[in-house]
């Protein structure tokens, strides 16, 4: 049986890794500033983590949720204490996309209304109502488009302000990312959110705070939407959750009440999802990775705004974008496959940086030293 051809590839074959850098089958070796789409928070392989889920396997690995699992209620617990969500609740799911679908739907159950109100250059999962609240034609498949969602656009409050006097009514939903990442790192700004919070309030609506991205402490307060001073009704968690483990999650406030059946997986909150997610608080917390990740991301963005050629140097702690000029398309690639760095991107013109929390300054000096040299070389055989 051939392999469903869906990824554009690069022709790599990672055998190992640990903390910010992979190896391949040939033993050679990169330093990983994409963390698999900023899912590795705490740095490959960490011994703490790999302990805590081995012996976890030793023990349980699943049973269904048909039985109590207290690693639900320990990791619940860590969650809100290091998120300051204390009064909020936990579900949980196995995957960005599910828990995007989890909130939408939470959501109409509460209010009874079915529209949402979603932003130009979204991206919240490829589910149905995932994918339908995602702004990119090429992933929503007729079956998945909707007019239950409005799109707006993005860090515009007249436009939100003037959808909300017509429809208030009908909205059931706002679904915003802190930070924009498969779209290119765009911020929202501390006063849409405000606004969006003002309005949900004002016309009984839910804020969804999509934190899959630039959640779990990567932008140096563990929700981007933190910075804005504002609490969101549910957040929606992934990536990092498990540094690669398959777990994720919504954080619900206290005044969304549960039902029996209201919301339902087989996998999700499994014993060993749970292990692995209590390891990454843990070291998130003990490591102070939060931090860390201010500290060093600062470091390379004000290196990356040195450098003359690069454009529109955005985004907060590490998750980190910029432009690219036509004439260093190839930077990418370059970075790649002749100084061993993996990076992220976003068609057309954007490099992501999104490493791990844990990525030292050193790794970001040889990261600005690299990118240094390779803008040399593209700008040489230019001329
Ligand atoms: C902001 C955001 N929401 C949702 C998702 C979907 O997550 P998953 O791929 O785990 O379904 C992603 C994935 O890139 C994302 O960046």
């Amino acid at each position: 049986m051939k392999l469903f051809d869906v990824y554009p590839l690069n022709d790599i074959t990672i055998v190992k890794a640990k903390g910010s850098y992979v190896w391949d089958n040939n033993g050679e070796q990169y330093l990983d500033l994409y963390g698999g789409h900023a899912v590795i928070s705490i740095g490959h392989t960490h011994p703490h983590w790999v302990k805590r889920i081995e012996e976890q396997l030793e023990k349980i690995a699943f049973y269904s949720n048909s039985v109590r699992i207290p690693l639900q209620q320990q990791l619940s617990d860590k969650l809100g204490k290091i998120s300051g969500k204390e009064d909020y609740q936990l579900f949980l799911c196995n995957s960005g996309a599910e828990a995007n679908e989890n909130a939408l739907k939470l959501a109409s159950f509460h209010n009874g209304r079915s529209k949402v109100v979603a932003f130009s250059k979204s991206f919240h999962g490829r589910t149905s109502l995932a994918v339908a609240v995602t702004d990119n034609k090429n992933y929503v498949a007729p079956v998945n488009e909707s007019d239950h969602v409005i799109f707006l656009p993005f860090n515009d409050e007249d436009a939100l302000e003037e959808c909300f006097e017509k429809r208030g009514k009908q909205i059931s939903s706002v679904i915003i990312e802190g930070i924009q990442g498969v779209g290119g790192i765009h911020v929202a700004e501390d006063s849409f959110l405000r606004k969006i919070r003002s309005l949900c309030d004002k016309y009984g609506a839910v804020y969804i705070a999509d934190s899959v991205q630039c959640g779990y402490g990567r932008t140096g307060k563990f929700f981007s939407h933190d910075f804005a001073g504002v609490n969101a009704d549910i957040y929606t968690l992934a990536k990092g959750m498990g540094n690669g483990f398959p777990v994720a999650g919504i954080i619900i406030a206290p005044h969304i009440k549960p039902k029996h059946f209201m919301l339902g997986t087989t996998f999700g909150g499994n014993h060993l999802a749970c292990a692995a997610a209590l390891a990454v608080l843990e070291i998130i917390e003990e490591e102070k990775l939060m931090g860390n990740a201010v500290m060093v991301g600062k470091y390379l963005k004000d290196q990356l705004e040195e450098i003359q050629e690069l454009k529109n140097i955005r985004g907060r702690g590490l998750m980190i974008g910029f432009d690219v000029p036509e004439e260093l398309k190839d930077l990418k690639k370059n970075l790649l496959w002749n100084q061993k760095i993996f990076t992220g991107e976003s068609k057309p013109n954007v490099i992501r940086i999104l490493p791990s929390l844990a990525l030292k300054k050193r790794d970001a000096e040889q990261f600005i030293d690299s990118i240094k040299e390779e803008i040399g070389v593209l700008t040489t055989e230019k001329v």
